[in-house]
């Protein structure tokens, strides 16, 4: 498996991708209110990436552990923590072979990280090993991506751009139809950054990297064969009001799942 080459330029991931991250956060905790277990505070960041949320959080006085598979995100996590004075663990690692010590209270594994998950093997494999790190009632927060129409499943575009001081990002996510395989559901999909700085642009881009297609029904029917989680909740858009469904169909599906 590839990783995408734009996840070697962590400060414009940390640019491109910051718009929701405080929303994202007051989710977490809510769901930890909501569902986990009580003074909930050890957290563990499953594909932190540039650590906008693992930063956030350890702001707000959780205990924090981050892995990731790049280590360029790795070290641009620990740069930022030494100078903002934060005391957080950021590791390299893989979502597909675990291997963090400690016990947590929740974990999470946040934009689309999950479907690098490619198998369904894989796919109980990893929520067993994530279950044997947290205490009984601890949660795991995951969300990725799911079609919008049948039609056009492996065929969106999405794009979007976030400046920071004189830096512009823009970011597209481009999945490539022609490239799935319907028996294994998996595509290809690319991610480019268009990054413009000091009057230049510049384009980065990331290479194809297969993902998981993976549909709602699908995943529920997983964690439960997993046997050590069961569905608390699945949510469109960060937002705990209402249940993920057709009406409030979102880009991102987030399940929230508990150690019962
Ligand atoms: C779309 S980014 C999400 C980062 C972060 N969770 C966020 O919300 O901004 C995906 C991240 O997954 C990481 N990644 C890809 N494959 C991985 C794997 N097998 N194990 C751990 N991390 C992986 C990439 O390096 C990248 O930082």
């Amino acid at each position: 498996m590839r990783n995408s080459d734009v996840y070697r330029h962590p400060q414009y991931y940390a640019i491109g991708y910051r718009w929701n991250t405080e929303a994202e956060c007051d989710f977490l905790e809510a769901c930890l209110k909501r569902f986990g277990p009580p003074q909930a505070r050890r957290l563990l960041d499953i594909g932190c990436g540039a650590g906008r949320h693992l930063l956030a959080l350890a702001k707000r006085g959780h205990e924090m552990t981050g892995i990731d598979l790049s280590p360029e995100m790795i070290g641009f996590v620990q740069d930022t923590a030494r100078q903002e004075h934060l005391s957080v663990t950021a590791a390299v690692g893989d979502l597909r072979h675990l291997a963090v010590t400690g016990t947590f209270d929740a974990a999470y594994c946040f934009m689309d990280t999950f479907r690098f998950l490619l198998t369904n093997d894989e796919i109980l494999a990893h929520l067993r090993a994530v279950a044997e790190r947290l205490v009984l009632g601890g949660l795991y927060l995951a969300d990725f991506w799911v079609p919008s129409r049948w039609d056009q499943i492996g065929s969106e575009i999405h794009q979007w751009e976030q400046t920071e001081g004189g830096t512009t990002v823009r970011v597209f996510y481009l999945q490539h139809p022609e490239s799935a395989d319907p028996v294994a559901q998996t595509f290809e999909d690319e991610l480019v950054f268009e990054v413009v700085e000091d009057g230049q642009t510049q384009t980065i881009r990331g290479g194809r990297t297969r993902t998981r297609l993976l549909l709602p029904q699908e995943f529920r029917a997983l964690v439960s064969a997993s046997g050590v989680f069961e569905t608390a909740g699945t949510y469109g858009d960060f937002d705990l009001s209402g249940p993920f469904e057709r009406d409030t169909l979102s880009w991102r599906m987030i399940s929230v799942l508990k150690k019962p």
